[in-house]
């Protein structure tokens, strides 16, 4: 008896979990990238197979001590190739997927610096992976409508590194699910996905999720500034999740709620601001006493406030354990967003959420134009499969293929050489009006020239060493732009058009083509025609081979001349070490253009002579050393920084902290292009400020010229501090700044402030291995406490932003040398005396006469000087100070103050807008369905209960 319940139960599970892996998974496919042949299923009932499929090229590596099967084998591809896709599907035209990818990098080549590289989806740029931790697995996510079978997935190379891939995942959708309405011209990427109340750390994904999202816990996902007492809740009765983008139960059953100031977070969202498609996730999973009710309202920073200052009541709107999705189709987002929950006056208990998604809306970027992909149809069939990939020209072109920058993207250049192509040249080319130089040669091509009257942009036609017969096309007697024609050694016939043999600067080389006469004068033997064509050919050819013989011996006396001086120079300099750790790969790059975000780019020491005219024009000098103008061969301007010679650091130590800093982006960052690490000098390249410094504008030499009024000091101020915030708190390892003062604060055209210079105290002078013990920063800004301990906190930064926001007050610099031994010379005395006399008047800036509110002044003088004070921890923290500011912005300009809770009686009540939305005519069930504008933004205007 107990034995056959056993079974029974065994049989059971069995049974259950075929179903599980058979039917559960519909149209899932999981690729484990490297894995082996058999594949096999996971812990949670996925169906893992190997890549070898889907992909060409690339190899197998193993990631020793991942912790599950999927990431222990990787796909790495090397060599010179550009760009390697994976061909995702079979899909379903016009259904809507998830795909995710997967990278866990395990140092498995143990490269001296991680790799970076991009990703695309078809023909558009999908999002950029710089690995800057070995162990943890990076992912990214994108929602998109399928156009075809299959789905083009490409890495393609950055700056260093192999690009590599662990998982790839397709998950078909449910019909309604995201069906934003514009994802016929973009798709979405994901860029959070919080379950909020988690039970524990780990994520929740299938089979919890049948769609197999993967909802983050709110334990392990960095959100700041959680409101105090903000607690969990959660219960196990089921949830109705009817809403369009369908929420997992288990999600649903747990949630946060609020403390007495509400529920409220701050996001930071890398690469924002961008728009986006967001939605958060409510429902009431308490039951609620008679005297109980729940009822909030929005509030938070960004542009599109339909939502606040709407009440929210979802026992009373929507009914309680049902889920609840309002969201933005498509809202502009700020960098860091901060939202609020606030508790209504009529209710009793505070705010509750449960979920929350933000996708990024990404434009589709349309493909090489069709008519030039169907020229080349006919060549890459003869060609290897590798080779021809994807879309011809984006978002990398094929590796024998130029492409220019029109859009659609033409295709320019097409270099075929020596492939053993066979065949004739297909008449269609003649179409591909964007080519610039068509080389066809040393192939096996036959049958005649097709018509290229139409290819006005040519200059370069090699189409020598074939079978190519027929006459000479007197069409390319019109073109133009030619200046090469080499058809030598093939069997065309008639005579090379009078045009062309007339008009200068045209090499052409016609000689081996038996019935072919290049000569003005074809009345006469074709024999002595030949001679003469060669003539024309081998005079011509003889002038170049000259010049370029004369210009080589320039290069290589010019060359020498250089190499000896260096070698003379660096014998007496006190930095020797060679760069021998950059690799080819790192120099190699230089070719690329100036890609922010992927690793620091290498400049050549010539290039920044030519650049900066020979550092002709110095725009500053820091502590670190003078700084140069400079612009680049593309026209981008540039400021180089020539570190100061004291440096010991060894070149790798400086690679690897410069292509740490140069990954950090924040919009109130000045951007590091790269680095020139020379023989003898180290620079550092930062993208041009145009309008220099802070200091410059407040009591340097632009106070007269162009002073700065009130707000705009204000708004430089609340930059400024939210990319110090960025440095503290929204970057990891956090970074100290240790010199932030107003000559560090840059101002950029539009009057949008950057901040500079952060990381350098670590490039110079001291080692990375050296612990800090010299007291570093800027007399006047220095904090007290950091002078006393040595100890470098975030809060010494705060002491020094306090100075300028002082400076920025009063118009005076920190310190006043003609008197130094007053106490008043000091600005933070100065100040701090006055404040406790409550004379804030005589603090300020007398050029600012009265165009600020006296309140917001007050506010202001009482943050600068709290950041100020003499203990660290009395300061407020840099996240505190954002906040501050923007009241402050807010209290000078009434005129943008938030929807507060006065006026919510004058929104729409969320039962109202309910019975709007739900009507069917909202519903998008599919993306080919685009509604008609006029109905679109009434859904846009309208609260969309989904
Ligand atoms: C890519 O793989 C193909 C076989 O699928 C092979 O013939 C080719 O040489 C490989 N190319 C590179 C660049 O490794
Ligand atoms: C699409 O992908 C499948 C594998 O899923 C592959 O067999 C097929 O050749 C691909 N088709 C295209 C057009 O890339
Ligand atoms: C939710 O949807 C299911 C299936 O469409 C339906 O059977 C059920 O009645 C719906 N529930 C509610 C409360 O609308
Ligand atoms: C989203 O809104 C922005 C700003 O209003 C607009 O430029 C963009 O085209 C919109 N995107 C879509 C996909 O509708
Ligand atoms: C062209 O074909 C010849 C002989 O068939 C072969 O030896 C050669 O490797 C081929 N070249 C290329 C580039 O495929």
């Amino acid at each position: 008896m107990t034995k056959m319940k056993i079974s029974l139960t065994v049989g059971l599970f069995i049974l259950f979990h075929a179903t599980l892996t058979a039917d559960a998974q519909p149209g899932f496919v999981s690729i484990d990238c490297g894995g082996a042949e058999a594949g096999y299923t996971d812990e949670a009932g996925i169906d893992w197979v190997p890549d070898g499929d889907y992909v060409y090229n690339g190899t197998v590596a193993n990631v020793s001590g991942a912790a599950s099967r999927t990431f222990q084998t990787l796909r790495y591809f090397p060599g010179g190739q550009e760009k390697f896709c994976y061909g995702l599907g079979p899909l379903d035209v016009s259904s809507r997927y998830l795909v995710r990818a997967s990278f866990l990098y395990g140092s498995y080549d143990a490269a001296t610096a991680f790799p970076s590289f991009r990703l695309s989806l078809d023909t558009s740029p999908w999002a950029t992976i710089t690995i800057v931790d070995a162990s943890t697995v990076y992912t990214e996510e994108f929602i998109a409508v399928a156009t075809g079978t299959n789905f083009t997935v490409c890495l393609y190379r950055g700056t260093t590194g192999n690009p590599f891939i662990s998982t790839l995942e397709l998950r078909p959708l449910a019909a309604a699910m995201y069906s934003v309405p514009y994802l016929d011209i973009s798709f979405l990427r994901r860029t959070v996905r919080i379950n909020f109340g988690a039970l524990s750390d780990q994520p929740l994904r299938f089979p919890d999720d049948p769609t197999d999202r993967i909802w983050v816990s709110d334990r392990v996902y960095p959100l700041q500034d959680p409101a105090p007492q903000t607690t969990n809740i959660s219960t196990t009765r089921d949830i109705i999740v009817n809403t369009t983008d369908r929420p997992p139960v288990k999600v649903m059953q747990t949630a946060v709620v609020g403390g007495p100031t509400g529920l409220s977070y701050r996001l930071n969202l890398a690469d924002y601001p961008a728009s986006c498609y967001a939605v958060i996730y409510f429902a009431e999973i308490q039951e609620l006493g008679a005297n109980q009710s729940r009822a909030f309202f929005f509030r938070t920073n960004i542009e599109d406030q339909r939502f606040d200052g709407v009440v929210l009541n979802l026992a009373r709107d929507v009914g309680v354990f049902e889920a609840f999705e309002p969201g933005y189709y498509n809202a502009t987002l700020p960098n860091l967003v901060t939202f609020q929950l606030l508790e209504d006056n009529s209710s009793t208990l505070p705010p509750l959420m449960n979920a929350m998604e933000i996708y990024q809306i990404m434009p589709i970027v349309p493909g090489t134009f069709p008519d030039d992909v169907t020229a080349l149809s006919t060549f890459k069939l003869q060609l290897p499969p590798e080779e021809v990939v994807g879309d011809p020209c984006l978002p990398e072109p094929w590796d024998f293929l130029t492409c220019n920058s029109e859009s659609p993207p033409r295709v320019s250049s097409i270099k075929l050489s020596s492939r053993n192509l066979t065949g004739s040249i297909p008449a269609n080319v003649g179409g591909m009006t964007g080519l610039v130089d068509l080389w066809l040669d040393n192939n096996q091509l036959t049958g005649s020239i097709p018509d290229f009257g139409q290819l006005t942009r040519l200059q370069t036609l090699h189409l020598q060493n074939n079978q190519l017969s027929g006459e000479f096309p007197s069409s390319l007697g019109g073109l133009q732009s030619l200046t090469e024609i080499f058809v030598e050694n093939n069997s065309l016939s008639g005579t090379v058009p009078a045009s062309l043999l007339e008009k200068g600067g045209v090499l052409i080389r016609a000689d081996g083509n038996l019935n072919l006469c290049a000569s003005l004068s074809c009345a006469e033997s074709s024999d002595k025609d030949l001679n003469l064509a060669a003539m024309v050919g081998g005079i011509v050819g003889g002038v170049v081979v000259l010049a370029f013989a004369l210009l080589a011996f320039f290069f290589w006396r010019k060359l020498r001349k250089r190499t000896t001086k260096d070698r003379h120079e660096a014998s007496r300099l006190p930095f020797q070490e060679q760069p021998s750790f950059v690799s080819s790969e790192l120099v190699s790059s230089t070719d690329n253009p100036v890609h922010p975000g992927e690793g620091a780019r290498l400049f050549h020491l010539a290039e920044l002579q030519e650049a900066t005219e020979n550092f002709s024009r110095e725009i500053g000098s820091g502590g670190f050393g003078p700084v140069y103008y400079g612009r680049l061969g593309d026209g981008e301007e540039i400021a180089v920084k020539v570190l100061s010679a004291s440096s010991n650091q060894g070149a790798r130590e400086f690679y690897n902290e410069v292509n740490l800093l140069s990954r950090v982006h924040h919009r109130n960052l000045v951007i590091l292009f790269g680095y020139c690490l020379d023989l003898k000098e180290r620079m550092l390249i930062y993208e041009y400020m145009h309008k220099g410094s802070l200091r410059d504008h407040i009591y340097g030499p632009l106070s007269k010229e162009e002073p700065f009024d009130w707000i705009t000091r204000l708004n430089i101020a609340l930059d400024a501090a939210k990319g110090l915030e960025y440095l503290h708190s929204g970057c990891c390892p956090s970074i100290i700044h240790r010199d932030v003062k107003s000559s560090n604060i840059l101002i950029n055209e539009s009057l949008s402030a950057k901040v500079a210079d952060f990381g350098l105290s670590k490039l110079t002078s001291e080692g990375v291995t050296a612990v800090s013990t010299v007291v570093r920063g800027t007399v006047g800004y220095l904090d007290p406490e950091y002078y006393i301990s040595q100890q470098l906190t975030t809060k010494s930064d705060v002491f020094s932003f306090g100075v300028v926001l002082l400076e920025l007050i009063s118009g005076r610099e920190p310190i006043l040398v003609s008197n130094r031994s007053d106490p008043d010379s000091n600005i933070v005395n100065w100040a701090r005396n006055l404040l406790q006399r409550g004379n804030v008047q005589s603090m300020v800036d007398p050029t600012l006469e009265s165009s600020y509110r006296m309140d917001s002044m007050w506010k202001l003088v009482e943050l600068a000087i709290s950041s100020v004070d003499q203990q660290g921890k009395n300061r407020p923290t840099m996240n505190q100070i954002v906040l501050e500011l923007t009241e402050i912005i807010r209290m000078e300009r009434p005129n943008n103050t938030f929807a507060s809770a006065s006026i919510t009686d004058s929104f729409p009540t969320l039962s109202s807008a309910r019975s709007t939305s739900m009507s069917p005519s909202m519903d998008y069930d599919t993306s080919s369905e685009i509604p008609a504008s006029g109905r679109l933004s009434e859904s846009f205007d309208s609260l969309t209960v989904r």
